[in-house]
């Protein structure tokens, strides 16, 4: 499943597939650890890795196999965020808990705490009909972009950074 992996930034995201190798949640947790050095190494050069088609089902089972790469957990708690969300587990917790017809716009994730993880993981345990998709952007090369377009601009913006507001949406 791995043979693939080219550590380059271009690929974004990596996109792993279960090749059905990974039957149970049991596999899912060897498998991870037993391959967390180089999916780490991947995610460092491509910003994201997806997971597809793994036996994980619900917040307990998620938690199991993200668990087994060995990241220290970060709680929610520790990242003084006011926003709602509801914890499953200790280390897996609700995206928001926004009416569903609000749309959530592209964002940085925690991006207004004060404290906020270096890695961040996401698990959908059941798919919207309809909508519902979790866009993922590489801000760095954004950001690098509009940097050598409008140099201004992006000076300005660091300079304002402290001035920045996030108002609830759906107060
Ligand atoms: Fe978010």
């Amino acid at each position: 499943m791995l043979n693939d992996l080219e550590f380059d930034s271009k690929n974004f995201p990596t996109i792993i597939v279960n090749d059905g190798s990974v039957q149970t949640l049991t596999d899912a947790e060897a498998w991870a650890a037993d391959n967390k050095a180089q999916i780490k190494k991947e995610l460092a050069n491509t910003g994201a890795v997806l997971f597809r088609g793994f036996p994980i089902t619900d917040a307990m089972s998620y938690d199991d196999f993200f668990s087994a790469f060995g990241y220290e957990n970060f709680t929610y708690k520790e990242s003084l965020s006011n926003a709602v969300r509801i914890n499953h587990t200790e280390r897996v917790f609700t995206a928001n808990e926004a009416p569903k017809n609000i749309e959530i716009y592209l964002h940085n994730e925690m991006a207004q705490t004060p404290f906020y993880p270096n890695i961040i993981s996401l698990f959908c345990e059941s798919a919207a009909e309809k909508g519902g998709e979790t866009i993922l952007c590489r801000s760095d090369l954004i950001y690098e972009k509009l940097h050598s377009k409008e140099p201004e601009l992006t000076e300005k913006l660091e300079q304002d950074r402290g001035e920045i507001h996030y108002p609830h949406a759906f107060d």
